[in-house]
């Protein structure tokens, strides 16, 4: 599931390549306007005032950029970056050494911070609102707290699950921002450039249809895009053409809209099956073989996005847009 083409989880092997593809600045960002003219505005505040800046939650679906940021928000502020994930500091030691080690104006970057566990949070708390660190020292009735200041940080967060974080840490941030899926204008942009670093010739009308399949994330912008490559240098002559990029999409079995298989097989079984529903999730996964986190995480977002499914209190509903889309009869049972 993991290897899905067009799932918007990052693939080990596209690490090393995401470097190359990442914007490393604010004005090379592109999409999320407003986004980034409050981040321009915040850094370029902080700056000025010579201070740190505000604790920053970037929330969004995978794929959307929010390490790149937390990257660009450190690289604007001239700063230090350290990055680490909420599963990776296992004791609070582990973030406690972190954070003594931090520089003046540093970013810590947590990702996936909604899973960061609690005794690691509380420590956390403190380090967030008093940049100070308190350790308790010894055991039993001697033991005794300690405070320890720390060095002005800034903390960038990214979650795909804003729902999952506490309410006391979700306080704690200055800034948050919500990173919206992108419209097929600004992958295009995305995917125009993504060619030019990776010396790949395309045309416009090329780049815009690798955006329109591209579920309104830039990673799977770049995914397809470097596999329609591969297409042009194996079956043409390398160069990107409309009709070869129609071709290798094709061949990678993902439609104009930017389904595939599995989002096919999910839309025909709550028509056949369930008469369009509505039906619970879990349902659905035991139904199309899969477990309900993957359909809930990674297949229903986009077809949500789409319109294809609404979801209600007895479950999801799909829609006469899906029912056109696949070309099932759709019964109005009005
Ligand atoms: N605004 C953008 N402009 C250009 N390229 C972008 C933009 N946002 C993301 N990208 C590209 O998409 C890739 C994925 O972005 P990134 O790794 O920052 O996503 P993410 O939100 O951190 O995902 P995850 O939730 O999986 O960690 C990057 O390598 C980058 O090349
Ligand atoms: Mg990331």
């Amino acid at each position: 599931m993991n290897n899905r083409i067009i799932g918007a989880q990052s693939i080990n092997e596209e690490e090393k390549n995401e470097y190359t593809l990442r914007p490393r600045w604010l004005s090379e960002y592109i999409g999320q306007d407003k986004t980034k003219d409050k981040l321009d505005v915040f850094i370029q505040a902080a700056k000025n005032r010579g201070e740190s800046l505000d604790h920053v939650l970037l929330q969004g679906p995978p794929g959307l950029g929010k390490t790149t940021l937390a990257n660009i928000i450190a690289n604007e502020l001239g700063v230090n970056i350290k990055v680490t994930s909420g599963p990776a500091i296992e004791r609070p030691g582990d973030l406690a050494s972190i954070l003594t080690n931090l520089q003046e104006h540093d970013v810590l970057f947590i990702d996936e911070i909604h899973r960061i566990n609690r005794s690691v949070e509380e420590v956390l708390y403190p380090a967030m609102e008093d940049f100070a660190l308190d350790i308790i020292v010894g055991k039993g009735p001697s033991a005794q707290s300690l405070r320890i200041d720390l060095e002005k940080f800034t903390l960038v967060g990214a979650t795909t699950k804003a729902g999952m974080l506490s309410s006391p840490l979700r306080d704690r941030f200055g800034v948050l921002m919500e990173l919206d899926l992108y419209a097929n204008q600004d992958l295009k942009t995305i995917v125009k450039r993504s060619a030019s670093i990776l010396d790949v010739p395309i045309d416009e009308q090329s780049a815009l249809e690798i955006a329109k399949r591209s579920r309104g994330t830039p990673r799977i912008s770049n995914r397809l895009l470097k596999r329609v490559r591969d297409y042009a240098d194996v079956i043409g002559d390398g160069t990107i053409n409309l009709d070869l990029t129609r071709k290798s999409l094709h061949f990678l079995e993902i439609d104009e809209m930017g389904l595939d298989k599995l989002d096919r097989k999910i839309c025909v079984t709550i028509a056949e099956n369930f008469d369009g529903g509505p039906v619970g999730l879990d349902t659905i996964a035991a139904s199309t073989g899969q477990e309900s986190i993957t359909i809930e995480d990674v297949y229903e977002p986009y077809l949500l996005q789409i319109g294809f499914l609404n979801r209600t209190p007895r479950g999801r509903i799909l829609t006469k847009k899906a029912y056109d889309h696949y070309g099932l009869e759709f019964k109005d049972k009005k």
